[in-house]
């Protein structure tokens, strides 16, 4: 691509400056003022060398340069050597660029050769996949794309929570007052139901407890009924979650969760033992975290059954050994923040260097529109909103809006769902990630908003113009046989330098882990072709400026439907 600190650097070169290539690049300046020109160049550090005062040097310099294309003026102010762009060269570049890389502009090698494990969604069995888990699944699916983009190879793990207590007392209830048939006819709702009047009945009863934490004490020792019950709630649960992942169009590599590590704990309560770690306390075993300003890490209950903290020591350990990651990124909610700097510390204080290359990636909570905070939605006492009923809803009420806004030739289907679904991630992916944010219907289906459908519709609109394009004036796209210059406009340029910087965005993005970045770079883009698009009349008489404003279309089309990918959102064509 089109790097115009290197045009220039190359341009000013000259044995006797005493600069390399690369000293020059580093003191190329972006004047604040764009009256000063698009880049600059100070000629200060020169003056001692050539023993000549730094004005004379830059008008020097800005005399030697002459009738390179990229530059529409050089000149010299005082001590700078000021460049301005071409915009027209600047706009071939970059839309002959994008048009010949399609799908793949905007990806880079950045991370070729090297393992990235992003964990992400994990939600707990036999509980609803409420419309909290929603944040893990739509940011962690994301951050999975970005990876991918710059050049990791990425493995994306669900480590579902499908171990610990709560299956005691899911099997409880279920022997207690299950039915099998009502069972399969809606899983997890049903399960649910168990839940809550076991904790409800527990009250009354403490002796529900005993029996709970003996029964996943059996089942942690793999006693088969127990077994069998704790599999099929899985089972059921996750063809559950799959109809979920389905509609988000999201997969994994792996399902490996919490008991996947059941067997392996005893290697590390071991190691934690013989590295002087562990300590009594009330006959469960902690590491004391005292001195790091923490409240202890609990390994084991005194029961003998094992935690939480336990399992995720035994998940990083495993997946050091098995995938040997460059990193490992957990895309969990703020709120165990604590979990995951306990056990970030244990694992440090196990000697374990690559600990620092596990990363907590953080996000706030949802809570709902009309005040009720998600905190609210509690699985005991069984108030809680399905992301299924969430999906299906904002698809539902996005096929209203078209049916009224009466789209003709669309599948109303087919982009309900498209659009309805984006529409929701795209708000997911709006916010800062670390931000609590409140879900609201009317922002996120606002079609004239900083939205899913505004973007998707910003889409459409560009592939309309091409659509009323002829098949001569695309073969002449194509063939990029046409004079640029008239595509120098200000809304053109603007667009284009969003396009342009579309790559450093992405890989920005990713280091981050802040999809949010790419998001508003994509509203930028959808309003900066908005403008470009009512500014100015794209199929003109004059046919250069025709196919050079085409190319501009095509290219925008490109990077929009691109980036909506990275997010996890479809572009449809018409909508
Ligand atoms: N299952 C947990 C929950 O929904 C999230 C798991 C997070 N990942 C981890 N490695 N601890 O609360």
């Amino acid at each position: 691509m089109v790097d115009f600190k290197d045009i220039i650097a190359n341009e000013i070169y000259d044995e006797a400056l005493g600069l390399s290539i690369d000293d020059i690049r580093n003191l190329i300046e972006i004047p604040a003022d764009e009256k000063m020109g698009d880049f600059a160049f100070p000629c200060f550090r020169l003056a001692k060398a050539l023993r000549k005062a730094p004005q004379m040097i830059a008008a020097d310099i800005a005399g030697r340069i002459s009738g390179n294309e990229a530059f529409a003026k050089v000149e010299n102010v005082n001590a700078y050597v000021n460049f301005f762009i071409n915009r027209a060269y600047f706009a071939s570049q970059v839309v002959s660029e994008v048009n010949d890389l399609g799908d793949q502009y905007g990806r880079s090698d950045h991370g070729a050769g090297r393992k990235v494990i992003v964990e992400y969604s994990s939600p707990n069995i036999a509980k609803p996949f409420h419309i909290g888990h929603i944040r893990s699944t739509v940011i962690g699916n994301a951050i999975y794309k970005l990876y991918d983009a710059i050049g990791f190879d990425v493995v994306r793990i669900n480590h579902l929570g499908d171990y610990g207590t709560q299956f005691g007392k899911m099997i409880v209830a279920y022997r207690k007052w299950g039915s099998e048939e009502e069972l399969a006819h809606d899983p997890i709702k049903t399960l649910l139901k168990y839940y809550t009047r076991f904790h409800k009945e527990a009250k009354d009863d403490p002796s529900l407890e005993d029996e709970a934490r003996e029964t996943f004490v059996r089942l942690e020792a793999g006693e088969p009924e127990e077994v069998a019950l704790w599999k099929k709630f899985r089972e059921l649960s996750l063809a559950e979650f799959n109809r979920v992942y389905d509609m988000l169009d999201i997969t994994f590599d792996s399902y490996a969760g919490e008991s996947f590590y059941s067997d392996k704990m005893p290697r590390f309560i071991q190691e934690l033992k013989d590295k002087g770690l562990l300590i009594k306390s009330e006959g469960a075993q902690i590491v004391d975290l005292e001195e790091y300003g923490m409240s202890p890490a609990m390994i084991t209950k005194s029961d003998g059954s094992s935690l939480y903290v336990t399992r995720d020591i035994a998940a990083a350990v495993y997946r050091k050994e098995h995938y040997d990651f460059y990193k490992c990124i957990y895309v969990v909610a703020s709120q165990q923040n604590l979990h995951f700097k306990q056990w970030k510390k244990v694992l440090e204080l196990m000697g374990y260097e690559w600990e620092k290359d596990c990363i907590h990636v953080p996000f706030g909570l949802v809570s709902l529109s009309d005040g009720d905070d998600i905190k609210m939605m509690s699985t005991r006492e069984g108030t809680v909103v399905f992301l299924e009923d969430v999906l299906n809803t904002a698809v539902e009420k996005t096929a209203d809006i078209m049916r009224e806004k009466q789209t003709s030739g669309v599948d109303i289907d087919t982009v309900s769902r498209e659009v309805g679904i984006g529409a929701v991630i795209f708000q997911e992916l709006s916010n800062n990630r670390i931000k609590d944010y409140v879900f609201s219907w009317d922002k996120v289906l606002n079609f004239d908003g900083e939205t899913g459908p505004y973007v998707q519709y910003t889409h459409a609109r560009a592939s309309s113009v091409l659509r009323n394009a002829s098949e001569e004036d695309l073969a002449g796209v194509r063939a990029g046989e046409f004079d640029w210059s008239k595509l120098n406009s200000d809304s053109a340029y603007t667009l284009v330098k969003l396009l342009y910087r579309v790559p450093e965005v992405v890989l920005e993005a990713a280091n981050k882990y802040e999809p949010s970045i790419l998001t508003r770079h994509l509203v930028d883009i959808a309003q900066s072709f908005n403008k470009f698009y009512h500014d100015e009349h794209i199929l003109v008489e004059d046919k250069d400026e025709k196919l050079a404003k085409l190319a501009l279309v095509l290219a925008s089309r490109t990077v929009i439907a691109n980036c909506l990918g990275l997010l996890g959102i479809k572009a449809p064509e018409r909508m």
